[in-house]
């Protein structure tokens, strides 16, 4: 911590200095001015475990020559957690916190300031590639998961970075295109995700996204920088530009970027022009250095844990992975009973080599422990089960056409107490830097699917996918569907505890899975001429379209089973305190989601998705257990974004709160009368 006051500090840097410090110095680190006491602040991925080169930390190096086995080359080993969209399917804030601030721990340890995540961007449409790093298609989830992830992060001393501020909706034109969307729009979906972060959780920085908003750049941008971010929200952290984001180094800082990064050749030229043309003045400059001294001293202190505990971090990575998992469908087949199995049949490459990530920045490449579906298969079933298996090897090498691939299976399938079914979609439909091209799973793997239901009675099907696949053509040939998502390090002990009963799932969609690409209203919109992409859907994004348009999903936001069952009753309200009773009517301990909607009145002359989450709680169970449970809604939750006003403004009327289990099913319901917040008739001086 540096003992002189930013006054002094800013009077004793040169210009030179100063336009230096606003840019990076290589690939993470910021410029450092020894001679004053600041040090190089290092920005590093990702938001599901640290990427650290072990050349860059002496820590990093010891712990990589303690763990031989490791894959990932010269990164440091990191514990590999669930990505965006399996944390979003967990609900849970709590867990949320307790991730954040491990996976802040672990940078922290390794010397990092800055950890660029959470990810809060919203699904617009289920093509996005970077869909897997996010968390959700709903504001107030995304928000609010988010939020919390920052709060147990930050709690190491580090920086937390939401990220990319904002309608980073596409990989499509990534660098450039320009997502246009009227203030509605922005306000009610694609800022909201960020304000709440913001208001809840003071996260010490931001990143700015790569894409246009409007025509300008992200970068460029202060309106949102400048007066919606920093005046309108309070945010008093440092705005990082996404990597290489910044066009013009001047222009950016104008717009209250303080952190350009990474290093780049021209920046200090623009500024010294700039400045030099009168075009940005010392109180900007002085501005932003002070913010970035401010980061300085709210992470340069040294780590509270200076030492990793990768046993408790596997633990929390498995839990989190439990959490996540999503059972869609259940005819009876789940739990599998281990000790009634003789024999089971485990088809599927991702079964002994699990996608626990998706690619680009956020890729771990050096896990802790990685536990692979299978072998916990075994492990679980021990001798008493024989366990025999169909992977790429014995899959890739026959001729659908002519059926020998159902042959085979079928031939092994006939001996199975049990087919266990992995499925996926290619590596690269889960990427940074290309959106997929459709939502459908390979054919071959439907043909495994079919072949084994005509042989077997216990079809399972697991997921291991980043975001929404459909599941419409295959889904009658699986007794059993859960998405074990991107589950991270500890995802196969996680599926292989929940297909046998030692865990009951409790992950609940947080993205509406589509029965078809043609059913999703985004996609009319995307990707664009290339240039623009125009989000002529409007607030019909995710559920929002499915339940205001009435078409079917194959499985709705909100939605997961579970081995019990709960029940809602006995709904009141308090002033704007609902609560309700939930009780785990089941002979198993569970937990629930308890989602709560607001619909707008019925008489609205305004355009509104029929409706909306407003507040979400997840509630562990004993069998037979049952507890109130209190969501407090605020007055904001009744308002929408009216643009001549350029405020939040209530229409009065009767709204309708409704609560239950998923956006489909709400069984509880109470209308509340709420007062306009603005007077809105029109007198003659107003004409
Ligand atoms: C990504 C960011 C990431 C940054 C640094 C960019 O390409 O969009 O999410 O944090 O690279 O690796």
């Amino acid at each position: 911590m540096n003992r002189l006051t930013h006054g002094d500090l800013i009077k004793k840097m040169t210009l030179e200095q100063k336009f230096r410090f606003l840019t990076g110095v290589d690939s993470n680190a910021t410029y450092p001015i020894p001679e004053l006491g600041i040090s190089a602040m290092r920005c590093h991925d990702s938001p599901f475990g640290p990427r650290v080169q072990t050349s860059r930390s002496e820590y990093a190096a010891k712990i990589v020559s303690a763990f031989p086995n490791n894959t990932g080359g010269t990164e440091a080993v990191a514990t590999a957690f669930p990505t965006g969209s399996a944390l979003g399917a967990t609900w849970n804030r709590g867990l949320l916190q307790d991730v954040g601030r491990a996976i802040g721990q672990e940078h922290k340890a390794y010397g990092v300031n800055a950890l660029l995540g959470p990810a809060v961007n919203l699904k617009r449409h289920p093509l996005c590639g970077r869909n897997f790093e996010y968390f959700a298609e709903d504001p107030v989830l995304s928000g609010e998961l988010g939020a919390s992830y920052v709060q147990g992060a930050q709690e190491n001393g580090i920086a937390a970075c939401p990220k990319h501020y904002i309608a980073n909706n596409q990989e499509r034109g990534r660098f450039s295109v320009s997502s246009e969307m009227d203030e509605r729009t922005m306000r009610e979906l694609y800022l909201a995700p960020f304000e709440r972060v913001v208001k809840k959780a003071d996260p010490w920085s931001i990143m700015c996204a790569y894409n246009r908003i409007n025509g300008v750049y992200a970068s460029e941008s202060k309106q949102l920088l400048n007066d919606i971010l920093r005046r309108e929200w309070g945010f008093d952290g440092v705005v990082i530009s996404d990597w290489c984001a910044v066009k013009d180094r001047a222009v950016s800082l104008k717009a209250s970027i303080e952190l350009c990064m990474p290093y780049q050749a021209d920046a200090y030229d623009q500024l010294a022009r700039a400045y030099e043309a009168g075009e940005i003045t010392d109180e900007e400059v002085n501005g932003a250095v002070d913010r970035l001294l401010t980061l300085h001293d709210r992470t340069s202190s040294a780590p509270k844990d200076p030492d990793i505990d990768f046993e408790a971090h596997h633990a929390l990575a498995v839990q989190a992975a439990l959490e996540s998992i999503t059972l869609l469908k259940n005819n009876g087949a789940l739990p599998l009973e281990a000790d009634k199995l003789r024999h089971v049949l485990v088809i599927g490459e991702r079964a002994k080599k699990p996608f626990i990530g998706g690619d680009g920045s956020s890729r771990i490449k050096n896990p802790a422990h990685l536990t692979t579906p299978f072998d916990e298969i075994c492990s679980i079933l021990g001798k008493g089960a024989e366990v025999d298996f169909l992977g790429e090897a014995d899959i890739n090498s026959f001729d659908n056409e002519i059926g020998f691939l159902e042959c085979k299976v079928i031939e092994h399938a006939e001996k199975a107490d049990a087919v266990i079914v992995f499925l996926n979609q290619d590596f690269s439909c889960t990427s940074e830097t290309m959106d997929r091209s459709d939502i459908e799973l390979p054919p071959y793997q439907e043909h495994m699917l079919r072949a084994a239901h005509r042989v077997s009675s216990r079809v399972i099907a697991v997921l291991n996918v980043g975001s929404a696949v459909s599941t419409y053509k295959w889904a009658r040939c699986a007794d059993g569907i859960l998405v074990s998502w991107l589950g991270g390090q500890g995802m196969g002990r996680a599926v292989a505890e929940t297909l046998f009963g030692l865990s009951n799932p409790s992950g609940k969609l947080a993205e509406t899975f589509p029965r078809s690409l043609n059913d999703v209203k985004a996609l009319e919109n995307y990707p664009g001429d290339g240039r623009k992409t125009v989000y002529r859907e409007g607030l019909m994004a995710g559920y929002r379209h499915f339940d205001t348009n009435r078409v079917e999903p194959d499985y709705p936001f909100g939605f997961g089973l579970s081995y019990t069952a709960f029940a809602y009753s006995d709904l009141r309200l308090d002033g704007l305190d609902v609560s309700f009773t939930l009780k785990n009517t089941g002979s198993r301990a569970g937990a629930e989601t308890a989602q709560l909607y607001v619909s707008a009145p019925e008489e609205s002359w305004l355009y509104h998705p029929e409706k909306e989450l407003k507040g979400f709680a997840k509630v562990f169970l004993q069998p037979g257990e049952e507890k109130r449970v209190m969501i407090r809604l605020t007055e904001r939750d009744f308002r929408y974004w009216n643009p001549m006003l350029h405020d939040w403004v209530s229409e009065p009327g009767e709204y309708t709160v409704s609560v239950g289990g998923s956006s489909r099913s709400l069984p509880l319901s109470v209308c509340l009368t709420v007062p306009a917040s603005h007077d809105l008739t029109f007198s003659p001086s107003d004409e």
